[in-house]
């Protein structure tokens, strides 16, 4: 009898540990965590040697570790079915790095974007590490042969990056990485409560996932809607309203119709609007945030997570090294 043992396929991701998760990180890239984690191999990570390119203080860096990791577990990755780790508690991530430095072009990491965007936010710390930040990244997503790579749309650069260094390896050294893939969620570039920029934790256009319900309704009050509508008696346009993009993340069909029909007829207020957009938000975050708490009163239990994840996450990452010594020249350890 023949017996075939059947490898799933892998999935990566990470995400930095600077500043507290927000709802585009949760839209964006972990509920296709959660989802990916029922058919795939997964691997999700605080990348906290990323954040080291923004020498965040010592103490910060350490409660944002923990606390991305609650965030990440809350939001529903199951450590029994996923692999959650913290990048610096692999070491290949960082060696499998050097390898990929010399992979890579110049010219190709002269093309980031976000390198320009980091380099302005940060003018005292342009740092050879936010430069090759991107390597790093594509180490992180080959270490694990991963095929599959959940994140939103601001990580397209990086991910074509990384494919071209896997394609240029496999020609070089011989096919050694599968290609990855984005995969993308229904929400892969939420706007953020301005109005204009991409939700992110640099802006302070966020909500946080673990903030509570009057907090958010708080910020939802000053966040920006249709720009023509100044009065409630104008009719709206939901059509250019962020916070009705926003309904589409968080609101039934029926009820968005509804709101959609009274912003056009002047019959429903912007505050209104929100009020429901607030309770719909809740819905979700209000087990995220309870969750959290329990994993906050349990620390152990969160060590206990990342140890036995880091732990599985050294031999898939020891076995991929191997084959990488081996096709470029480096001995053999015994
Ligand atoms: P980071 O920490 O900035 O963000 C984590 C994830 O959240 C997504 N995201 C968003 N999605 C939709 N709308 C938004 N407004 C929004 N803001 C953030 C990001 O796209 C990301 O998926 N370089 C990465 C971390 C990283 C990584 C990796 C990702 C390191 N190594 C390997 C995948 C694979 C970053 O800074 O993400």
């Amino acid at each position: 009898m023949l017996l075939y043992t059947v490898r799933m396929v892998r999935t990566m991701s990470g995400v930095q540990p600077t500043g507290n998760l927000h709802i585009g990180n949760y839209l964006g890239a972990l509920v296709n965590w959660v989802e990916l984690q029922k058919n795939y191999e997964a691997f999700f990570c605080v990348v906290d040697l990323h954040a080291l390119t923004q020498r965040p203080d010592p103490a910060v860096l350490q409660r944002a570790v923990r606390e991305v990791s609650i965030g990440i577990l809350a939001s529903g990755v199951d450590p029994e079915k996923a692999t959650l780790f913290v990048q610096s508690e692999v070491p290949q991530h960082a060696e499998l790095a050097w390898v990929m430095t010399c992979m890579t072009p110049l010219g190709d990491l002269n093309r980031m974007t976000q390198f320009k965007d980091k380099s302005t936010q940060q003018p005292d710390n342009i740092n050879a590490g936010l430069f090759t930040y991107p390597i790093l990244q594509t180490a992180d997503i080959v270490l694990y042969r991963a095929e599959a790579v959940p994140v939103g749309d601001d990580q397209d650069q990086h991910l074509e990056l990384a494919r071209e260094t896997v394609r240029r390896f496999n020609f070089v050294y011989g096919e050694t990485f599968p290609e990855p893939k984005t995969v993308r969620s229904q929400a892969p570039r939420v706007v953020g409560l301005d109005g204009e920029a991409k939700m992110s934790k640099s802006k302070g256009n966020e909500v946080g996932l673990f903030e509570t319900a009057d907090e958010t309704m708080q910020k939802l009050r000053g966040a920006k809607t249709d720009p023509a509508r100044l009065r409630k008696s104008d009719k709206g346009n939901p059509d250019v309203c962020n916070m009705f993009a926003w309904h589409g993340f968080f609101t039934p069909q029926a009820q968005r119709d509804e709101i959609a029909a009274g912003c056009r007829s002047a019959q429903l207020g912007c505050v209104d609007c929100k009020r429901m957009l607030a309770a719909n938000l809740e819905a979700v975050k209000g087990p995220i945030r309870e969750r959290g708490n329990e994993l906050r009163n349990n620390p152990g239990r969160l060590d206990d997570i990342l140890a036995a994840g880091a732990a599985k996450a050294r031999v898939a990452a020891e076995a991929t090294m191997e084959l990488v010594r081996d096709r470029i020249g480096l001995r053999k350890r015994r």
